[in-house]
């Protein structure tokens, strides 16, 4: 099976590239060359329609894990133009790409497509109402692949962590070394999720039956760790596990820090249903931050 990854030196497209590389014939696709990926790979820019369809057609995948995206969620907010070339335009040259060679597009999509405002957790029959651009570009790329794409999954997750590029764990283990204490949100919640589990997830599934993805095309899931918090609990979570209880963590609400974008205060994800239709279950941050740290160390990133 040949598997194409495009924004595969983004943080969770590295990560699939590294499970995916020993079981199947993996390349990918980055917009500026990168010096840490171990699949080959070539340099395109998704927003151009016809070098997308140039690649695609000559690489010809069964399946396209989606990636690629402008994930920076204020940069959105101030930059619209930029995120809905990034988010929507490249979709849809990925979309139709794919329509044009018959493989299963994977996408990946976020929890900031919903508000918030539900009390409990989301389901993936919820409808989005984003609060802001990221969210807003995700949820019309979601939109356009399902009227369009002829083969698609679209997996959401959520505050992600890997050891490629800024995360909430990676900034909370640097202020550790230089404060004593950190003023964190309490007021949004959601599920971590380590990308490496999200790699290590898909291999283990389609080792088991590599037909396993379509036959769940069409369908939207949602694809993150057990463990729901808040950022304040999660920054608590993290410096304990790194053995850092000597930095204090202070509750602070999401008016302490303005930022150009609004984010949702409850983005808990149900993850019922990958367990009931694929069997998929990731694990808890108390779990995986561990890993993580160890990890980050074994790649020689200084944690203090
Ligand atoms: N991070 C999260 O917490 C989170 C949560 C939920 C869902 N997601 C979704 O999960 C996916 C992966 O997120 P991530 O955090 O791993 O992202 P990331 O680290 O920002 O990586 C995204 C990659 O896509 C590339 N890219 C963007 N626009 C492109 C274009 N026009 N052509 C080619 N490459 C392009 C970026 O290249 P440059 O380096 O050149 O910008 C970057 O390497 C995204 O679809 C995101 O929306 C992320």
């Amino acid at each position: 099976m040949k598997i194409l990854i495009t924004g595969a030196g983004g943080m969770l497209g590295s990560d699939l590239a590294e499970a995916f590389r020993s079981n199947f014939v993996t390349v990918g696709v980055v917009r500026r060359p990168v010096d840490y990926l171990s699949i080959p790979f070539c340099v395109r820019d998704l927003t151009r329609r016809q070098e997308t369809l140039e690649i695609m057609s000559r690489e010809s995948p069964q399946i396209i894990f989606h990636s690629a995206a402008m994930t920076d969620v204020d940069g959105c907010e101030v930059h619209r133009h930029n995120a809905l070339q990034n988010n929507l335009e490249a979709t849809k040259n990925v979309v139709e790409a794919a329509n044009q060679i018959g493989s299963l597009t994977v996408f990946f999509s976020t929890d900031y497509v919903f508000d918030g405002k539900k009390p409990g957790e989301y389901d993936e029959a919820d409808e989005g109402h984003p609060l802001n651009v990221y969210g807003e570009t995700k949820w019309l790329a979601e939109n356009y692949i399902r009227q369009k794409a002829k083969r698609f999954i679209i997996f959401r997750t959520s505050w992600l962590y890997g050891l490629r590029g800024k995360s909430f764990p990676k900034t909370i283990l640097e202020l550790s070394s230089s404060q004593k204490t950190l003023s964190v949100v309490t007021d949004q919640k959601g599920r971590p999720t380590y990308t490496r589990d999200i790699g290590k997830a898909f291999v283990d599934l389609l080792g088991k039956d590599p037909a396993s993805l379509e036959k769940v095309e069409n369908e939207t899931f949602h694809l993150a760790g057990s463990s729901a918090v808040t950022w304040a609990d999660f920054a608590r979570g993290i410096l304990r596990l790194a053995k850092h209880e000597d930095v204090e963590v202070q509750n602070v609400t999401s008016d302490f820090f303005k930022r150009p974008a609004q984010r949702p205060e409850n983005s808990v994800l149900s993850v019922k249903k990958v367990f009931q239709k694929l069997n998929l279950k990731l694990r808890g941050w108390e779990e995986a931050i561990p890993n993580f740290i160890e990890e980050l160390k074994g790649k020689g990133v200084y944690v203090p």
